[in-house]
């Protein structure tokens, strides 16, 4: 990070009160994405590309000097805090909306497989001869299926699932359909460019078939599987659920809270990762229910306020960004409504001198930069939390309009204390 940038990005008179807590972090700008997480065992199992790597839950822990706590991550994704809690002899719980994050998630938690068995079945599935399903994709309207995936693959897919669905023992059913969910979108047609699905005509051209791509995943996982078991203290216990972070109704259980909220970026997760939803058995009307009921940091996610939010903070800074004439102004306020809700939540869900790390990036908007770090400290200040740094991990330029360097944008990781 370019230290003339990182000035240029909190040099602006209404961040002055925060001055004293920014921090610049050039050792974690890998690891606030995913990349450093790609060649880890067991992490990389399903590609997320929101996630962060487990080098920063390392990190993080050993800077809290935390040892032996009890950790939640309300927005879990695939696990990343979840795995690295374990590994550092951690409990943990994890939450996400997503029933596919979470199934990924407990699916790398899983410990105690029956060796000769996985193998056995792992060769068993991979050897099956081309043949018919019963199983049908459903029809989810904002993807053609037909178009997105080839008919060879589609086929294949479901035969394998179905297949797969017949294995009685759970682990290694859910290990083997691990393995078929995270090549399926490498069977497709498709590429997430940003925040949708694109039809990629080169891909189509260079399609290797499911059995292959399934093998070889399933070979790596397996290897994983046999290096790295030990390395996971049978004593700690760590899960992921399906729940909403803004309301896990939970009462003071936990020492540290590690998460990263969606960031404001428009991204709808039910979108770039349908196929996966589609394959894991979710109908359309499943997908549209998870998409209002996600984060309201994206278009889809249903506006209706519930309840009435009391924060004269909330409203000013609204009131604040409302000045620009922003292009779906709804996207902000759902945006920091949810923060707002999500963070009170998971304060109820903490101890006393409980520490909370956040995750998260700023947002580029035409005329505005929005800085979704500070306005998640001061909301999070408004309900109790105190502030301790703002440790910015990254700033780029960000471009609008094919204007490139026009305004910096962090992302930081929000350091408070309950
Ligand atoms: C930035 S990702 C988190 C990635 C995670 N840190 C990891 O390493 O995998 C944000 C996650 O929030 C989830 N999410 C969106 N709305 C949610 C909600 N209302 N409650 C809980 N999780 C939600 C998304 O499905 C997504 O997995």
């Amino acid at each position: 990070m370019r230290r003339s940038l990182y000035s240029i990005s909190i040099d602006r008179e209404e961040l002055r009160r925060f001055r004293k807590f920014f921090v610049v972090r050039n050792d974690l700008e890998n690891f606030v994405t995913f990349e450093a997480g790609r060649r880890r065992p067991i992490y990389n199992w399903f590609y997320y590309k929101e996630a962060f790597s487990p080098e920063l839950i390392f990190t993080l822990l050993d800077e809290f000097g935390i040892t032996n706590a009890n950790i939640i991550d309300p927005f879990c994704g695939v696990g990343t805090t979840l795995l690295a809690s374990v590994e550092r002899n951690c409990n943990a719980v994890g939450f996400d909306i997503l029933p596919l994050s979470v199934f990924v998630s407990n699916v790398k938690l899983q410990r105690d497989y029956d060796m000769k068995l996985l193998r056995e079945k792992i060769k068993e599935i991979t050897s099956l001869k081309f043949g018919e399903t019963e199983l049908k994709w459903p029809d989810i309207k904002f993807i053609s299926i037909k178009k997105s995936i080839s008919r060879y693959a589609r086929n294949d897919l479901l035969f394998f699932k179905e297949r797969i669905m017949e294995i009685e023992d759970e682990k290694i059913r859910n290990f083997i359909f691990l393995g078929l969910l995270s090549i399926s979108f490498r069977a497709t047609n498709l590429v997430r460019d940003g925040g949708v699905l694109k039809i990629d005509k080169s891909k189509r051209r260079n399609q290797i078939p499911v059995r292959h791509l399934l093998r070889n995943k399933l070979k790596r996982m397996y290897k994983d599987v046999k290096n790295n078991l030990n390395k996971f203290n049978e004593n700690v216990n760590a899960y992921a659920k399906v729940g909403d972070a803004r309301s896990l109704g939970i009462k003071s259980e936990f020492d540290l809270c590690i998460t990263s909220p969606p960031y404001l970026n428009w991204v709808d997760y039910t979108k770039i990762y349908a196929i996966e939803l589609a394959l894991l058995g979710l109908s359309y009307q499943e997908i549209l229910e998870l998409r209002k009921r996600s984060l309201r940091s994206h278009v889809g996610a249903e506006y209706k306020i519930r309840k009435r939010i009391k924060s004269e903070k909330l409203e000013s800074i609204l009131e604040n960004l409302n000045k620009f004439d922003v292009k779906s102004p709804e996207v902000l306020r759902g945006y920091f409504e949810d923060l707002y809700l999500s963070l009170r939540s998971i304060y109820n869900s903490l101890n006393d001198n409980a520490i909370c790390a956040i995750v998260i990036g700023n947002a580029c908007l035409p005329g505005i930069t929005v800085d979704c770090d500070v306005i998640l400290a001061e909301l999070a200040e408004e309900i109790g939390f105190s502030l301790k740094r703002i440790e910015v991990a990254k700033v780029r330029w960000c471009g609008v309009h094919g204007i490139k360097k026009e305004r910096p944008v962090r992302e930081s990781i929000v350091v408070l204390e309950t």
